[in-house]
């Protein structure tokens, strides 16, 4: 029977994750396009790419989100102080002006934590898939896991499928965590597992399809 091109059963957004530098984009411009860049730049904002592929008889299209990993804040902000303390008559100069300092950086913050919040939000809304990616070769951005799997679940439904992808499997010589060490991790946390190299196509196209496929 004919099919439009864009023609698809079921559509499932997807999201990536993982720290800053870890080859998420790539991830995705290899999945999408067949591209690869040794020299792309940190992603700003977010950004997001569509796949169809074929599981059993079903066209799935893949909608993944695409943002940068850099530092989230962790505490919101301090204590908010006493209006009547800003505004007190009779305080020397040299007093009030770090009082209205600190207000100002409070509004700041609280500005940028609930912006924050916003986006975060927005990005893991309706997300039925996950792919958590660190580096093989930064062994911070594998601690790290743990708690963008927080995040994740924190934001997400709990049927989410999760895969915890070790990019860069390429550079065998800088290798800083174990597979085995990943392994384990993805069995105690209950989610799928997988090394891959963006550059050498390694088992992205696998990782992407695990997910879609496990997805009910
Ligand atoms: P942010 O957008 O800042 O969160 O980073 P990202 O996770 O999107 O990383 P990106 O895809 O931009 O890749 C960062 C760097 O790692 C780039 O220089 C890529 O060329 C390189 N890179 C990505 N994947 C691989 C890989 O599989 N192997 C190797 N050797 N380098 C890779
Ligand atoms: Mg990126």
């Amino acid at each position: 029977a004919y099919r439009a091109d864009d023609d698809y059963d079921y559509l499932f957004k997807v999201v990536l994750i993982g720290d800053s530098g870890v080859g998420k984009s790539n991830l995705l411009s290899r999945f999408t396009r067949n591209e690869f860049s040794l020299e792309s730049k940190s992603t700003i904002g977010v950004e997001f790419a569509t796949r169809s592929i074929r599981v059993d008889d079903k066209v799935v299209k893949a909608q993944i989100w695409d943002t940068a990993g850099q530092e989230r804040p962790h505490t919101s902000h301090g204590e908010r102080l006493p209006r009547k303390e800003l505004h007190r008559k009779g305080l020397p100069q040299r007093q009030v002006k770090p009082l209205r300092m600190a207000s100002l950086m409070i509004i700041v913050t609280n500005v940028v934590t609930v912006g924050y919040r916003a986006i975060t939000s927005a990005y893991y809304r309706g997300a039925v898939g996950a792919l958590l990616v660190y580096d093989v070769t930064r062994h911070v951005t594998f601690e790290n896991v743990e708690r963008w799997l927080k995040e994740l679940r924190d934001h997400t439904d709990s049927n989410i499928v999760i895969m915890l992808v070790g990019n860069k499997a390429d550079l065998r010589h800088l290798r800083a965590v174990s597979t085995e060490d990943a392994k384990a991790f993805a069995e105690r946390e209950n989610t799928f597992f997988m090394e891959t190299s963006a550059l050498e196509s390694l088992n992205v196209e696998n990782a992407f399809t695990e997910v879609l496929t496990q997805i009910h």
